[in-house]
């Protein structure tokens, strides 16, 4: 089968296009062949970072490349023993296996079946893939940690990238109020989204506008913007950060003002998937994928999630 292969840590240069052995289903897993991928920015920091690397994707036996890559979309052609939710011809989608090896840059993924769910009917597979990490982080920072509740009122940072598209969404579907961030060239699709105010970053303040948040959702990678985050949450509201650590300050701030505080690592889990697909069955979760690439032009979409700007999500169709 096809798939791109990481001969070490570093460049796009270091992927090839390799013909390696097909996997096959173990006990759990289902044999998937694949429709389409997504990229996130994890794949670009683990390609890049020898120590990720050899820690998150030990090669099989017998290789001597790496297979990055999480999330799919495609349809089953075997199950393993003891399978029993899904069936061969079933389309099915998810992030397999993170964080270690989900090796799904490839023609074929051997995926744990509870990580998976039923692909919507309405949904095709691009927008499918596109809503499995980034989806799922939404999903248990806000749903799983903050325990979202109607009324909320839902401060999403990155509000037009790959997480923050999701999570604005979530939100929504459970009747919260919802303030985005991003540059202003992303207001229009931010509210398109559903979000009711809309903040640029790069001319306002968030504190300075939201300062009674029962849920703040931060992206960003740098400490000062977290304090700015505990900033905009109100007595009793939550942080949820999913890119930089807490640290003694922002605990202390956090504590003295009454708010909780969720460092999150987004993890495999069919159930949450499970929760996506219906809310994408039920066309209150959409994914927008403003970008598709050939399998052999991956290693540029790699360059795009690089840019840090992308709107949505990207997807590679195998
Ligand atoms: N902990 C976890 O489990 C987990 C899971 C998924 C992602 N992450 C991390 O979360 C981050 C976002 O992931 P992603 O997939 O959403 O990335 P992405 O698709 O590349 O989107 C990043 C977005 O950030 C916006 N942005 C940059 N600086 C900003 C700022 N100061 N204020 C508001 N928006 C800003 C950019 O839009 P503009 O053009 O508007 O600047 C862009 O749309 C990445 O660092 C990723 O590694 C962590």
């Amino acid at each position: 089968m096809k798939a791109m292969t990481l001969k070490e840590n570093g460049g796009i240069e270091n992927f090839s296009l390799s013909e390696i052995e097909k996997p096959e289903a173990n006990a759990g897993e289902v044999l998937v062949k694949v429709k389409a991928i997504s990229i996130n920015p994890v794949d670009a920091g683990v390609r890049r970072d020898n120590a990720t690397l050899q820690r998150m994707l030990r090669p099989k036996e017998g290789e001597d490349t790496f297979i990055l890559g999480w999330d799919i979309s495609g349809t089953v052609e075997e199950t393993g023993s003891g399978v029993k939710e899904f069936k061969k011809g079933d389309d099915v989608f998810g992030m397999v296996n993170f964080p270690g090896n989900g090796r799904a840059y490839a023609e074929y993924v051997a995926a744990p079946a509870n990580q998976l769910a039923l692909k919507p009917k309405n949904v095709p597979h691009e927008e499918a893939a596109a809503a499995t990490l980034a989806a799922l982080t939404a999903w248990q920072g806000l749903v799983t940690k903050a325990k979202i509740k109607k009324g909320d009122k839902v401060l999403v940072h990155a509000a037009g990238g790959g997480v923050g598209h999701y999570a604005v969404q979530i939100a929504k579907s459970f009747g919260a109020y919802v303030v985005g961030t991003g540059s202003s060239s992303k207001r229009d699709f931010v509210v398109s989204l559903g979000a009711d105010e809309f903040i640029d970053y790069a001319s306002e303040k968030c504190e300075n506008k939201v300062k009674d948040a029962d849920i703040v959702f931060d992206s960003i990678a740098d400490g000062e913007h977290l304090l700015r985050s505990i900033d905009a949450a109100k007595k009793g509201g939550s942080v949820v950060s999913i890119k930089s650590n807490f640290g003694d300050e922002h605990l202390k701030e956090a504590k003295t003002r009454g708010i909780l505080t969720f460092r999150i690592l987004v993890q495999s889990n069919g159930e949450d998937m499970k929760q996506i697909s219906n809310l994408m069955a039920e066309g209150k979760l959409h994914s927008h994928v403003s970008a598709k690439y050939r399998f052999e032009d991956l290693p540029k979409a790699h360059r795009q999630i690089e840019t840090g700007k992308t709107i949505g999500k990207i997807v590679v169709m195998v």
